[in-house]
């Protein structure tokens, strides 16, 4: 029933931005075996001879050319002749063989500019593939450059100008910003579910909870129906649940603030949905000071994406019937949930006509929808 889809993280910089030791790092921080290719390595199976890293131009393989930048600085460009440009599209068409072996795969490359990235997307498009902009300030990429000794002077500030032109990503990454850690988490939150960054320029994305995000939490959204400690116990349930993979809490986080939250349940609290295996959606709640945007409907969405990648083909929710659910009960509608068809229960249970019950948070009607 569940898929293990592929996933395969593209990084794309200028030379000298940190791609490789990121990709490494990536390939240590994965639980799931993951394969590094990258363009320095296909060009390590080509015949030495075809290429000229020297500063000489050569016919049909890679090579540099002396030039200036707009500025009038020297910079090297690289020259791709016939050959070279047969193992660029042979690059791709390998990586594809891998992706469709079933490999998770980091790409480790140098495009430039959308054009050539639209390429890439379009041999990769149906695969999950999440589009990383690797880059670092232009005189930290000389500097690096200087210092690696085996690079000719003059290739990063050649790239620097031309591999991000117009080209959109999932995230961007700065590495001499952020530590390879910060960068590597940044990443890994983003890969194996589905990726939302949402409003980018403000910084906003929505991805699974991790360890550090309990304490914020906590803090944060700590209710006068409920205190700290026991807050602090339902988190670290939640937490755990997510390890052991019956729940993923998704969280909504905008500059390290967490805006909202709400979770995929596997092991669904409505028995009806546990007989027919329909994942619920659980516990959602936005920053009362950030309603309205449109982040409860995104951070839903979230939820549905997940729950169709993992293969599930209807999804559930169950929403309280007084006052206070009425923006709930709106949203849930409004994205196309539909009542389940076996009324409203208390604390789980059917209820009876003719029986009374407290409208209370335990009084819920159940509502579907088909992914
Ligand atoms: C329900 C909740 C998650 C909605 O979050 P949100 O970020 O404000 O929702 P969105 O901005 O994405 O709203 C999307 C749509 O939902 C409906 N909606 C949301 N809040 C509404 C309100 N107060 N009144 C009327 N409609 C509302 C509207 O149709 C809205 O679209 P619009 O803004 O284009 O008119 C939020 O109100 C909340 O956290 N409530 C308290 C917790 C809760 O009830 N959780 C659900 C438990 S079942």
């Amino acid at each position: 029933m569940t898929k293990e889809p592929v996933q395969i993280i593209y990084l794309n910089g200028p030379s000298s931005s940190g791609k490789t030791t990121l990709a490494k790092a990536l390939q240590h921080a994965f639980e799931e075996p993951f394969l590094h290719v990258g363009i320095d390595k296909i060009i390590g199976w080509m015949p030495e001879k075809v290429n000229d890293w020297t500063g000489e131009e050569t016919p049909i393989g890679y090579s540099w050319k002396k030039s200036k930048d707009a500025s009038g600085n020297p910079i090297q460009e690289l020259q791709v002749g016939p050959y070279a440009q047969k193992i660029g599209k042979t690059f791709q068409e390998v990586v594809l063989a891998l992706a469709k072996m079933g490999h998770h795969i980091v790409i480790d490359d140098v495009s430039f500019g959308k054009q050539q990235l639209d390429e890439w997307k379009k041999t990769l498009k149906d695969f999950r593939v999440l589009w990383v902009g690797v880059n670092a300030p232009l005189p930290v990429l000389e500097q690096r450059e200087k210092e690696r000794g085996n690079r000719i002077q003059g290739s990063a500030r050649g790239q620097f100008h031309k591999v991000h032109v117009d080209v959109t990503y999932d995230l961007e990454i700065d590495t001499h910003r952020a530590s390879i850690s910060e960068n590597t988490e940044k990443i890994k939150s983003l890969a194996l579910y589905p990726s939302h960054p949402i409003e980018p320029e403000a910084k906003t994305l929505i991805r699974p909870m991790n360890a550090h995000d309990i304490a914020k939490i906590v803090s944060r959204y700590c209710f006068p129906w409920s205190t700290p400690e026991k807050t602090q116990t339902l988190w670290k349930t939640y937490y755990q649940e997510q390890q052991d993979g019956i729940r993923t809490v998704a969280v909504l986080e905008k500059i390290h603030e967490i805006l909202g939250y709400g979770s995929l349940l596997r092991k669904p609290e409505c028995a009806l949905f546990a007989q027919k295996n329909i994942p619920e959606i659980n516990a959602i709640w936005i920053d009362d000071n950030h309603r309205r945007q449109g982040l409860g409907k995104a951070l839903i969405k979230w939820l549905e994406d997940l729950a169709s990648q993992e293969g599930y083909d209807q999804i559930g929710i169950g929403v309280g019937l007084y006052r206070d659910y009425g923006p709930a009960q709106k949203l849930y509608f409004q994205l196309g949930y539909a009542p389940y068809g076996n009324g409203i229960t208390y604390k789980g249970q059917p209820t009876v006509p003719g029986q009374t019950y407290p409208l209370d948070d335990d009084l819920i009607l159940w509502l579907v929808k088909s992914l």
